[in-house]
């Protein structure tokens, strides 16, 4: 339903520009969620600029380049000849109609949410922000992010006094404002990313028309909820659901091993029933930007409220202790080898986190080599999709992905990540212990197997 269609509006004139796929589209943040967000703009010829503040990235990208394994060179070479330019200059913003923002939302050192990212993109938005133009968050958050922090920067910033449009306000010197979250899947091919819904929630009637508008030229389905903070917290809703059913599997595996039972056996036999279940594997611990870091949003949020999520707690205590399940099973299999973990040779595989990506946000393989490492164990790693591990926010390791040879002079092989380019049969052959936390050797019968 169109809302206002005198075409002098500058609503009518955004809607009339993003139907003729002429409404020049702005992604803030050019990284896993940003830039693949932009070539799918690109590829259904919207004209596209992307802004980053990290000048590499934009050099990359200008060059024709890449820094996300999935996205190859050639995609990029292909949309820039189609239009999609990268810039860090955001003066250019000006000329967008519609700006998408797309940049990091990450925990600081106290587990609190760490908005510097979002204000600071908001702060170098608003001196460029014009009336009719339409602005939205995409960025994992609390619910309340988008009208308690990101608009109020936004109203104060912009030398027009312009104010974001709300319901029952409608306002010709108004931009527009919406929350829609992310869902990607990295390394999912089974999805293909139009089909993911895209769920959008606007401040007023006319943003979510208008951000559904957009969406839904690059997604099969658009799902609109009442406010963006009902946005907000479906994704949370989402994440936080995964975290805690994993948190539950994690915690089952630890009492099925000390029974003598096989979780796998006894989940794959569970999801055979049609209804009322859904398959959550254990594994040595979370990884990635997104499940061990939103719920905490949410808890933290919650406190506001006099409010304590319990399950988040809960289930944070049971994944974040995982690592620690790993380091004492590696022990207790070096044990059982007259052998201390200290002076042991340990070949980590894989260090992404998780199977055939080339992420290492938050895995659990840099937590399990600081703890063997603690104990005084010697470890290589070798990782096909990650040659190097230098620096992070919590960790120094500067590794270098080793070949996957002579495995017979490590005391034991560990698996962390189970990429499926391994040939898992001939590591098994090869090794002379192989501890294994994704159960990737199913199938394969050896006593140097231990599944942990
Ligand atoms: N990666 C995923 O699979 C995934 C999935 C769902 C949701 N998310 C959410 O999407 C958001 C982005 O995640 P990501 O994985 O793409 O992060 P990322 O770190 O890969 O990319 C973020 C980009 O933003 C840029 N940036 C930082 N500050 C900026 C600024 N002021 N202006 C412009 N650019 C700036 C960074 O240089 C970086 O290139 C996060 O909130 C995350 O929780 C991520």
């Amino acid at each position: 339903m169109t809302i206002q269609s005198a075409s002098s509006t500058p609503f009518a004139e955004l809607k009339n520009k993003i139907e003729l796929r002429q409404a020049r589209v702005a992604v803030m943040g050019l990284g896993y969620v940003g830039l693949p967000l932009a070539l799918l703009y690109t590829e259904q010829k919207f004209p596209v600029t992307g802004f980053d503040i990290d000048e590499r990235k934009i050099t990359t990208l200008l060059q024709g380049g890449t820094y996300i394994l999935r996205i190859p060179p050639p995609e990029i070479q292909e949309a820039r000849a189609h239009g999609f330019d990268a810039t860090s200059d955001f003066s250019r913003l000006a000329q967008m109609d519609a700006v998408i923002i797309c940049v990091p939302t990450p925990l600081n050192e106290y587990h609190e949410p760490d908005l510097s990212y979002i204000t600071n993109t908001a702060k170098g938005i608003a001196p460029h922000l014009r009336a009719g133009q339409l602005v939205i968050l995409e960025s994992t958050t609390y619910p309340g992010t988008t009208e308690e922090v990101l608009i109020p920067i936004l109203e104060q910033g912009n030398k027009r006094g312009l104010k974001a449009s709300r319901a029952g306000k409608p306002n010709d010197e108004a931009f527009y404002v919406a929350f829609s979250p992310e869902r990607e899947d990295p390394g999912n091919t089974s999805v293909a990313r139009r089909d993911i819904p895209k769920v959008v929630g606007g401040l007023d009637p006319q943003a979510s028309e208008l951000a559904a508008a957009l969406y839904g030229a690059i997604f099969s389905r658009v799902v609109p909820v009442s406010s963006p903070a009902a946005a907000e917290m479906t994704k949370l809703l989402e994440n936080i659901y995964r975290c805690v059913n994993i948190a539950l599997v994690n915690e089952l595996k630890l009492l099925s091993l000390r029974m003598g039972l096989d979780i796998w056996e006894v989940i794959d036999a569970a999801a055979t029933k049609p209804f009322g279940f859904h398959p959550f594997y254990p594994g040595p611990g979370l990884g990635g930007h997104c499940i061990p870091v939103d719920p905490f949003y949410l808890s933290w949020k919650a406190k506001e409220w006099d409010f304590r999520t319990r399950f988040i707690e809960l289930a944070g205590e049971i994944n974040i202790g995982m690592p620690y399940h790993v380091l004492d099973s590696v022990a207790k299999a070096l044990n059982q080898r007259k052998k201390a973990v200290n002076g042991s040779r340990v070949l980590v595989l894989g260090v992404a986190y998780k199977r055939d990506i080339d992420d290492l946000r938050e895995s659990p393989a840099l937590t399990i080599i600081e703890l063997l490492q603690a104990e005084g164990a010697q470890i290589s790693y070798n990782d096909p999709y990650i040659p190097f591990v230098g620096k992070g926010r919590k960790y120094n390791l500067q590794m270098k992905s080793t070949p996957l040879e002579n495995l017979g002079q490590y005391d034991c092989t560990l698996i962390v990540t189970d990429h499926s380019d391994y040939d898992y049969q001939r590591i098994v052959n090869e090794s002379q212990l192989v501890v294994d936390t994704r159960n990737a050797t199913r199938g394969i019968s050896s006593p140097k197997i231990v599944r942990c």
